[in-house]
């Protein structure tokens, strides 16, 4: 399923007033950030600069204290706190940390957890999950734990347990940074797909492949500012 079309029209997602100071030091001050739909955006700038805190704070998973989001669907425009991540859009945005976590379960109980948690019925948790495992390429490792992975299965079950959520806007923190050679390329080629499918991926990266998959939007964060318009 691609994401809805419903309410294709405007950005996927505004959000006005991001700003993150540490101490004394402004990290950075954004008073506009649009999120465009079925967009591939890469977020660059230099180490510290504030990417992953950014990222955080889209996701819900940092306190983003004034930022406002403002999103459209089939029921209206909305306009809402981005702290605490509204559920509207807890739902339909997945960020995966640069060495993703998962559960000391299976890599097939690991991609079900999140369809269990929404409280599908079985019979289609089991065939999204089925497609998922295919999709990344790890039907094969689907009894295995965790552990036994290697850095690239890892990021690609990340990805198919994102995936299989079905979000609209996925934010992925460097998911080749550790990656080399075919793993690299298995996890580039995912992701091209995730955005092909008309989803919205910003991602973090240094990555030249990813960088210049067709049609990249660049944004580059330095000096406080982000700068959505990079060439
Ligand atoms: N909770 C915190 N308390 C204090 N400082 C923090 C906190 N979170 C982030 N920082 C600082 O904020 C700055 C930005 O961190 P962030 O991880 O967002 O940068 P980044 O652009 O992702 O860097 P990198 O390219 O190295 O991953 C860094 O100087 C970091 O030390
Ligand atoms: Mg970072």
């Amino acid at each position: 399923m691609t994401p809805s079309v419903a309410a294709a029209h405007g950005p996927l997602l505004t959000v006005r007033g991001l700003a993150r100071t540490i101490g004394l030091r402004k990290l950075f001050a954004i008073d506009t950030l649009v999120i465009p739909r079925a967009a591939a955006i890469v977020m660059t700038g230099m180490n510290g600069a504030g990417k992953t805190t950014l990222l955080r704070m889209l996701a819900g998973l940092e306190a983003a204290p004034g930022a406002v989001a403002q999103w459209t669907d089939a029921n209206g425009t909305h306009s809402a706190p981005l702290t605490p991540l509204p559920p509207a859009l807890r739902r339909r945005i997945a960020y995966l940390h640069q060495h993703p976590y998962l559960f000391r379960t299976s890599v097939r109980e690991n991609i079900a957890y999140g369809l269990r948690a929404r409280g599908l019925p079985p019979h289609e948790i089991d065939c999204r999950v089925g497609e998922a495992l295919g999709w990344a390429g790890v039907s094969h490792l689907q009894d295995t734990a965790p552990e036994y992975l290697s850095g690239g299965e890892i990021q690609r079950v990340a990805l198919a347990r994102a995936k299989v959520l079905e979000p609209e806007l996925l934010l992925l923190d460097e998911p080749t940074s550790s990656l080399d050679g075919h793993a690299r390329e298995q996890v580039i080629a995912l992701v091209g797909d995730l955005a092909a499918e008309g989803r919205t991926v910003v991602m973090i990266c240094h990555d030249r492949e990813l960088i210049n998959l067709p049609g990249v939007v660049r944004w580059k964060l330095g000096d406080g500012v982000l700068d959505t318009h990079h060439p």
